[in-house]
């Protein structure tokens, strides 16, 4: 039996070992024959779609640039099982790196995360769930269908007005959070009324013929949304066929060319659509960075979704059409919050050196912790008539006045690291961390550490109305609201400082050491001060108070090392690179994502002494 055993194993080494072989000399023969350094696979969802036509046209046009990489298609013909085959395909000819258009998220989530433990994996348009893969660009499609409910709600006005919403594949990733997007005005609209909901697969002649099904039986539609400008088309077509002419027609995509969104909103046949970039470029130039060992590669890229009518149609094709300028001396002028954490500290450093590394003329301004104070710096930025503004907002809400003055006076804005509830159409871009995430990896570490046991926690948070405190928050009561054992018993802030953290958690000691243990800080300058407290409490952090923290500092790895500190989930400060990088793109035209979310860790007590002398801030 053994020796049966010991053979297969054998003979199952000596087939993995030849597949190696053959797949290495089969790269290295692409390589050769091509006379290329990397070559790249391109697993396509389907091709029967434009919009994903356009992306792979986009990927051979932008990979044109590059004379030394080859690309590798693959079309899955919208059969997730034919997909996995493709990728394992590419996988084992040896490609360097794999680009994916996802047909089926949660399907081809395994292989991704096996495929991105051999090499780097960019995963295009829906996203895989978890973070196994390299880079992830796509939009936000939530945003796409909020953005198509308001368009709705203006073309219907204050009259009674019925809708029909056409959709794409069923269950599809894009297709739901359009529809939430989409619902989540509706409903605040009593009189607007969506009167069917159509599922059309993302095709024309499908969505044609279910919509006349439709209209035969109720022609007293105003508007048809659908999900995408192909399936517009065929909306537009039944639409003609029974002579409806008053219905107005809304889609998705934005494609250029013939009976692409913009060529039918420049007819009149759409009323408007909203344009859903590809990634296609992007995810090429990303390709050679990685390949080409770039280091600040962020983690997700989202593309901003713009509004197109008559109104904008053709300066938006203009734009699009328009040569990016030649680089100029630019001024970016930061309007930072006077520093209250190691972590402001390393934000200020990064962004300073990388304008320096990058000659890009910097007017920093460092004062004050409000909101008012910011905005004085920002007006001051505005007044000197800088070419980039960037600022870290002291809170999430009510910047809508001084970013509307930026955006009058010509000045492009750049959100670094927090973001605004203010319309994107007011900002350019924000770079920065999923703090949504990191609170939900602070409830998953707690999970692992205490199970089912009862858990009582004091919630330690920054300064409240600011991004990070909102979402943070957010991110951690989403993951334990499903355990009844797990009781956020204290809230309070420390306004992300280490004093302020201490002296919070000490008065609370005072009287009710018995009633909490475990501390949830916002960031690790309030959790070493919950720390310094409860040792001057005489207690024992780590073992009567579990402290959890965020940033990744130094410091905060240095007191996991010595027990006191359970775990920190990185925030990573050091935007600076990217800031310049962005920025630079803006003066020079080109498009920017909306959203540049980093990559960042976690750390316990199974990597901080590995991990801590490579700690930056
Ligand atoms: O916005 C990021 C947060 O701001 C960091 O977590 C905190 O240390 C800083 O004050």
């Amino acid at each position: 039996m053994i020796k049966h055993f010991i053979k297969y194993r054998l003979y199952l080494f000596i087939l993995i070992l030849i597949i190696i072989v053959i797949s290495t000399i089969k790269i290295v023969n692409i390589k050769k024959s091509e006379g290329v350094e990397f070559v790249i696979g391109m697993s396509q969802a389907n091709l029967t779609e434009p919009w994903r036509i356009s992306m792979n046209k986009e990927i051979i046009a932008q990979a044109k640039q590059y004379k030394n990489i080859k690309i590798v298609y693959k079309d899955a013909g919208g059969d997730t099982n034919k997909q996995k085959k493709d990728i394992n395909e590419l996988v084992s000819v040896g490609v360097d790196l794999l680009i994916v258009s996802i047909n089926d998220s949660k399907k081809l989530t395994p292989l991704v995360s096996e495929v991105y433990k051999t090499i780097p994996v960019i995963v295009l348009d829906r996203a895989v769930e978890g973070y196994d893969y390299s880079l992830y660009i796509g939009p936000d499609n939530e945003n796409i269908g909020i953005q198509a409910g308001n368009l709705v709600v203006d073309l219907i006005g204050e009259n009674q007005g019925k809708v029909i919403e056409v959709q794409g594949v069923l269950d599809s990733s894009p297709v739901i959070a359009r529809s939430n997007g989409f619902k989540s005005v509706i409903k605040k609209h009593p009189n607007v009324k969506i009167f069917r909901t159509i599922v059309s697969e993302w095709q024309r002649d499908e969505a044609e013929d279910k919509i006349t099904e439709v209209l035969k039986e109720d022609k007293d539609i105003n508007v048809i949304f659908t999900h995408n400008d192909y399936m517009a088309l065929g909306a537009y077509k039944a639409v003609y066929k029974l002579g409806l002419k008053n219905i107005k027609i809304i889609g998705v995509d934005g494609l250029t060319g013939e009976n692409g969104g913009l060529d039918l909103v420049s007819k009149g046949i759409l009323q408007g659509t909203f344009t859903c970039k590809t990634g296609g470029s992007e995810a090429i130039n990303y390709a050679m960075e990685i390949l080409n060992k770039k280091t600040d590669i962020p983690k997700k890229t989202i593309l901003k979704s713009e509004k197109i009518t008559m109104e904008n149609v053709n300066e938006y094709l203009n734009n699009k059409f328009k040569k990016s300028v030649e680089k100029k001396d630019i001024t970016i002028g930061y309007a930072q919050l006077t520093s209250e954490s190691k972590w402001r500290d390393a934000n200020s450093i990064s962004i300073k050196t990388a304008a320096k590394n990058d000659g890009i003329n910097l007017d920093f301004r460092e004062y004050g912790y409000t909101q008012a104070d910011q905005k004085k710096l920002i007006r001051d930025l505005i007044k000197k008539k800088v070419d980039v503004i960037a600022f870290s907002p002291f809170v999430k809400s009510g910047w809508d006045d001084v970013l509307m003055e930026a955006k009058n006076a010509g000045i492009s804005v750049i959100l670094s690291d927090r973001s605004v509830d203010s319309d994107d159409s007011l900002w350019n871009c924000n770079i920065g961390s999923d703090f949504i995430e990191e609170g939900r990896r602070a409830a998953r570490l707690l999970l692992t550490r205490f199970k089912d046991k009862d858990v009582n926690i004091f919630e330690l948070q920054g300064n409240m109305g600011s991004a990070p405190q909102i979402e943070r928050e957010a991110g951690f009561k989403e993951v334990i609201k499903d355990y009844h054992n797990y009781k956020i018993v204290a809230t309070e802030t420390g306004n992300f400082s280490f004093e302020n953290g201490k002296q919070v958690i000490k008065k609370f000691l005072k009287t009710r050491s018995k009633d909490i243990n475990v501390v949830y800080a916002h960031n690790d300058d309030m959790a070493l001060g919950a720390i310094e407290a409860i040792k001057e409490a005489g207690l024992v952090p780590g073992k009567d108070i579990v402290v959890i923290g965020i940033d990744g500092t130094r410091e905060a790895l240095l007191s996991i090392i010595k027990g006191e500190m359970y775990c920190t989930i990185e925030c990573n400060p050091l935007l600076g690179p990217q800031l310049m990088k962005t920025a630079s793109q803006i003066m020079m035209g080109e498009d920017v994502p909306v959203k540049i979310v980093n990559a960042e860790d976690i750390f316990t007590e199974f990597n901080s002494a590995k991990e801590v002398n490579n700690r930056l801030y």
